[in-house]
């Protein structure tokens, strides 16, 4: 049997006989507010899958290395075997969520650039924001890994928004996470789906996202049905 390494609030993540290779499975758990909010949404794992799954792909493809390996069923995908670093990379196009409380800007305002924020993952403190200072002194991650965290943060923010635009939707935000490789190597990791990223439908205006969870304004599934069907629907394995 293979050994259950972590268990998050949204996938399970178990060693392979292969050291450098883990199993990923993806549940239909859904949690917000830092976990005070749950349920279960019966589909969302496959589909936070396949969509995660492409996304990686994609990424891959336009040279943007990351722990993706392969799906190897409807809610499983293999990845290589990285050291979390314990921060969340979020980057933002359009004013939503916590940037518009705590900067009291209107939601749906386009920002002039894009803007990267840093958080701190640990749930005892609730994932604070915290600046490269913190980061510093607190040794979560060197000058040099920040410096390439963040370009590849707002390279895959180009490349995703720009597939996602020709597909109707627009990119508003997103979350990363990454880790260091076997080689020593900083790696894209974690996660790319509705539940880490903001869309937003530009002819409805609709959420196509896990705000939809969040803000109790039902058909979540629906909405993450919407982004794999317009992403060229659900792949074999
Ligand atoms: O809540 P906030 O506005 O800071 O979220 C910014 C982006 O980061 C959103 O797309 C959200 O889905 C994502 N996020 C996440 N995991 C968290 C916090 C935020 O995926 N723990």
């Amino acid at each position: 049997m293979e050994e259950l390494l972590y268990e998050g609030k949204a996938k399970q993540l178990f060693q392979t006989e292969d050291p450098n290779i883990l199993r990923v499975k993806y549940k239909d758990d859904a949690t917000a507010f830092n976990g005070e909010k749950k349920a279960r949404l019966t589909g969302k794992g496959e589909l936070n899958n396949q969509i995660a799954a492409w996304f990686f792909q994609f990424l891959k493809d336009k040279g943007v290395p990351n722990h993706f390996i392969r799906m190897i069923s409807p809610t499983e995908q293999l990845v290589k075997k990285v050291a979390i670093i314990p921060l969340e990379v979020v980057v933002r196009n359009i004013v939503a969520g916590s940037l518009a409380k705590r900067l009291g800007l209107e939601e749906g305002t386009s920002l002039r650039q894009p803007v990267v924020e840093f958080y701190y993952k640990n749930d005892d403190l609730g994932d604070p924001l915290i600046n490269q200072d913190h980061i510093a002194v607190l040794e979560l991650a060197s000058e040099e890994q920040l410096h390439e965290m963040k370009t590849i943060a707002l390279q895959v923010n180009e490349l995703i928004r720009g597939q996602m635009d020709r597909l109707g939707i627009t990119l508003v935000d997103f979350k990363l996470e990454f880790g260091i490789d076997a080689e020593g190597r900083v790696l894209l990791a974690d996660e790319i789906s509705p539940d880490t990223c903001r869309f937003w439908d530009q002819r409805t205006k609709e959420r196509l996202d896990k705000d939809r969870f969040r803000r109790d304004l039902g058909q979540v599934i629906e909405a993450y049905e919407e982004i794999l069907s317009r992403l060229g629907g659900k792949q074999g394995v």
